[in-house]
């Protein structure tokens, strides 16, 4: 029976280009998963968009002497323009700033404000004298009461990565002049975390197919006990409050960028032609993958699932697999020092399978995990090339020379054989239950094995050598690794869905993999085969000392969080 499956990744904020941190954090996984869901037959929506609000915008609009519109915009072409490029197959992949999307925050809002879940209060605002307006949390700094890291932000500190509501930072300065700031009282929403307390941890108790670290992190959230949130600012930029007196703030950017996960699933339904076709993927038996980076864990764990349950009839999410960080070259990920390997420039210069492949191989799944350009050209030249390129490029080469450009036919196929090909049945088996796992990393592992054992084998028989004298023989062990190549391109059409497409077409095939599903598609003897090209290219050595100058370096790029 197929399964429904929602994914939800975590909305870029429009405010500066995408990174390796971001692919391999959220949109790769998110994207291998849906590929595999999709191939299998099940029911998949993956949606996300770009988060255009809040002050991550309004602060990078300042400093290029813009306006939010036009770098939400921006930035947001960039990023449709990078999923296509590099394959990440969003079904819906929307924005924050449509009317849709303030319709259902507006819903979210009114709704849990009726319930008695949001209420108003007093809270102390933060005021520059020298820039003469109230400053949302993101344009404060200050020390951190935990951890003493004197930039810590009004919202969380980006050293420990605690959440932070402005009045806790000591010694908050404007983050835009450095005057101290002083205080004023000004009414606000806030969301009654507290009220979700104990019914959070029952439904979190629940959830022991989580990965450690989520659970961790949840945990220990629980443990200090929520709070609860403002969730409306002193900003002019962002989704509107629907009640009177408050025409001059402005929706926490958080409680509507994650409100998203259902509004770009509505958006998605009216663009099929069908209203309500989104309650098939939030109602019942279908499951919510939340594909996020570990710094987001409270909203999605904690926060969301607060104010669904407080809003009721839609499913909390099944699982949210955030990945660790990666590190680049052994040092913390930092845009502001341009130590950031960037998608659109990765783009421009190199295959996007290769860049899949590398992050997929080493995913931060467990652990941080790091990215060197040194280690990026050894996945790439000694296992996509050296070792699955090779391998469907002497076979297909050969076959297509000595066999007429068909697929041989093997006649008996003695127990060597027989067995790789069993291999291939039992690796199917693996890398689905890997994948359904959410275990990306052994997942790609399990493929390239399989490639492996097929270039062994294929030394062994050395159907090069036979093809003269006992050209049976040579037919039997061709037709077995082009039967084996079938497969590779099914197991690793998820994480290389360029290089698999071709490898389909090599083989003969028409249509796409997709088309296929997730199975062992046999090959037809005297199944025509197209002139085979090489799968992938080897890069030159030179590109790791290119690379590596590139980081750190100011000229371009320069981001502001
Ligand atoms: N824009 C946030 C960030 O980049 C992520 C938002 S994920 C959300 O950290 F969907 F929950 F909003
Ligand atoms: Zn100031």
């Amino acid at each position: 029976m197929s399964e429904r499956i929602f994914i939800g990744v975590a909305w870029p904020y429009a405010n500066g280009p995408l990174h390796l941190g971001h692919v391999t954090g959220a949109y790769l996984p998110a994207d291998i998963f849906a590929r595999y869901h999709r191939l299998k037959g099940n029911d998949v929506l993956m949606v996300s968009g770009s988060d255009q609000h809040g002050a991550p915008i309004t602060i990078r609009a300042e400093q290029e002497s813009t306006t939010p519109q036009e770098v939400a915009a921006k930035y947001h072409r960039q990023f449709v323009d990078c999923w296509r490029k590099l394959g990440i197959s969003f079904d819906l992949f929307t924005t924050t700033h449509t009317a849709n999307h303030t319709q259902v925050t507006h819903d979210m809002f009114l709704t849990l404000l009726n319930k008695g879940y949001i209420y108003k209060d007093k809270m102390l605002q933060a005021y520059c004298p020298k820039c003469q307006r109230s400053l949302p949390d993101r344009y404060l700094e200050g020390t951190c009461p935990y951890c003493g890291f004197p930039k810590a932000r009004g919202d969380e500190c980006d050293e420990c990565g605690k959440p932070l509501s402005s009045s806790e930072l000591e010694e908050a300065h404007c983050y835009l002049c450095s005057t101290p700031v002083r205080f004023e009282s000004s009414e606000h929403f806030f969301l009654r975390l507290t009220s979700f307390q104990d019914k959070l941890k029952e439904w979190v108790k629940k959830q022991t197919h989580w990965r450690h670290s989520v659970l961790g992190t949840t945990w220990k959230f629980l443990d200090e006990g929520l709070k609860d949130r403002a969730i409306t600012r002193d900003l002019d930029w962002g989704v509107t409050i629907p009640q009177s007196g408050f025409e001059h703030k402005r929706i926490y950017v958080w409680f509507e960028a994650v409100s998203g996960y259902l509004s770009a699933s509505k958006e998605w339904a009216k663009l099929q032609g069908d209203d309500l076709a989104w309650q098939d993927f939030w109602q019942g038996d279908s499951k919510s993958f939340y594909f996020i980076g570990k710094d987001n864990i409270f909203f999605h764990t904690l926060v969301w699932p607060a104010m669904l349950m407080g809003y009721g009839g839609l499913n909390l999410p099944y699982d949210v697999p955030a990945n660790e960080f990666l590190t680049i070259e052994g040092r913390k990920l930092s845009t502001s020092r341009n130590w950031a390997v960037w998608l659109p420039d990765y783009l421009e210069r190199y295959e996007p399978d290769s860049l899949r492949y590398a992050l997929a191989a080493n995913m931060p799944e467990a652990g941080d995990s790091d990215f060197s350009w040194h280690e990026f050209l050894r996945r790439n030249n000694n296992e996509l090339v050296a070792t699955y390129g090779n391998l469907v490029h002497r076979v297909l080469t050969f076959a297509y020379r000595n066999f007429d450009g068909v697929v041989p036919t093997p006649g008996e196929l003695d127990e060597k054989s027989q067995e790789l090909l069993h291999k291939c049945e039992t690796t199917l088996g693996n890398v689905d239950s890997l994948l359904y796992r959410c275990n990306f990393k052994k997942a790609v592992g399990e493929a390239m094995s399989l490639a492996q054992e097929a270039n062994r084998y294929l030394d062994e028989q050395a159907p090069w050598k036979t093809i003269r004298k006992e050209p049976q023989t040579s037919a039997k062990s061709v037709y077995t690794v082009l039967s084996l190549l079938s497969t590779l391109k099914t197991i690793f059409y998820p994480f290389l869905p360029f290089s698999s497409e071709k490898l389909h077409k090599f083989l003969g095939f028409g249509g796409s993999v997709k088309e296929v599903g997730w199975r062992l598609q046999p090959l037809p003897p005297g199944q025509k085969l197209r002139q085979p090209q090489p799968l992938f290219a080897k890069l030159d050595d030179s590109i790791i000392a290119q690379e590596t100058d590139r980081l750190g370096s100011m000229k371009e790029n320069q981001d502001v969080k």
